[in-house]
């Protein structure tokens, strides 16, 4: 089978290191990066380490509001679509990218495949949610994680598309464990210094929309944070860089290493390194549960 599978941002990088590979075993597949995610770091370094094919079409569509992003991309991908004609169309979690398309397969009569099917957060106005149920109600078929995403696809009729298949965060993490050791990571200042990795630290990440959207909600994070007993690694999405460096320069935060964001291999391997782990990040607070570390999650919601 003709398989377009669409990825964009860094966690779909990481889910499609290990699905793609298994799945051009048996079948043809076309990489579309839509361009959500593109700085070096966030992109490119993904596709590179864990050795993931070039993508065949890049669209370039990053920023924008919500629908314009969306909007952009689904034009794209309609493109894309019309010329490869697939027999499916592979989508990983809950981006725009995703969303975008679930809605260009859908209305192109194509069927849908979506990885990481069935999660909720059950608050509306977290983005993320709201393409994850729009992309599961599309999909053909649901590959969904988890016992307890099972029972949301059955809550909302869906039982029927859905099979439970396990998690490709935890074949990921199984598979790039122990590639590189702590002494090997390079983490790099805000302002292009190398740091040198504390002997016990906590590892944060902190990205949503909700929590960087305005400085008091990130302030709160970091005020906790800057608090412990001892040093916190922070890799700062670009998203939130500029209000990060701003708060620094006015508060101070001395217990806090901010660096710019970490590779996967760094990642996990911060993961396991760490005393705990504290996050806003879907896939990190699932790595702290197959790594058995500490997790305080900083959301309003809870992720099932
Ligand atoms: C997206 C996902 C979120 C995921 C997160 C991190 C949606 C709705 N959300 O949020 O689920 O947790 O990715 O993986 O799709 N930017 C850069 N360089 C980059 C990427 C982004 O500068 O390489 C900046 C752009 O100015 C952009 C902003 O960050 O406007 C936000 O990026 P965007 O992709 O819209 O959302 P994320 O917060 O990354
Ligand atoms: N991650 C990474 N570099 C970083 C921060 C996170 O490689 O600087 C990894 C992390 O280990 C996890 C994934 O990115 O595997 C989580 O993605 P992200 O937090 O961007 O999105 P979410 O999981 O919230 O959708």
């Amino acid at each position: 089978m003709k398989i377009v599978t669409i990825v964009g941002a860094r966690p779909q990088f990481i889910k499609a290191a290990v699905v793609c590979h298994k799945l051009r075993e048996k079948h043809t597949e076309i990489l579309v990066h839509t361009g959500q995610h593109y700085d070096y770091n966030m992109s490119e370094k993904f596709f590179e380490e864990l050795d993931i094919p070039k993508p065949d079409h890049n669209l370039g569509i990053s920023g924008g509001s919500h629908g314009e992003m969306t909007g952009k991309m689904l034009i794209e991908i309609e493109k894309v679509l019309l010329q490869e004609k697939p027999d499916g169309v592979l989508l990983y979690g809950d981006t725009n990218s995703t969303l975008a398309g679930a809605l260009a397969a859908s209305k192109l009569h194509i069927p849908i495949i979506h990885v990481e099917a069935g999660l909720r957060t059950h608050c509306r106005s977290n983005p993320e949610e709201l393409n994850r149920i729009c992309t599961d109600h599309l999909s053909d078929k649901l590959l969904v994680c988890t016992e307890c995403g099972m029972a949301y696809a059955k809550k909302e009729g869906l039982e029927n598309r859905s099979i439970l298949v396990g998690d490709p965060m935890y074949d990921a993490f199984l598979k790039y464990s122990g590639k590189i050791e702590r002494n090997d990571i390079v983490l790099l200042s805000l302002e292009g210094k190398k740091v040198t990795i504390p002997d016990q630290f906590y590892y944060l990440t902190c990205h949503r929309e909700e929590n960087t959207g305005n400085d008091s909600s990130l302030y709160e994070v970091l005020y906790a944070m800057n608090g412990l007993d001892a040093q916190t690694i922070y890799p700062v999405h670009p998203r939130n860089k500029n209000r990060v460096m701003r708060l620094n320069e006015k508060y101070h935060f001395k217990n806090i290493i901010f660096s710019e964001p970490v590779g996967y291999l760094e990642s996990i391997c911060l993961v396991n390194n760490s005393l705990k782990i504290v996050t806003d990040s879907g896939g990190l607070q699932r790595e702290a549960f197959f790594a058995k570390k500490k997790c305080i999650t900083v959301l309003d919601f809870k992720m099932a």
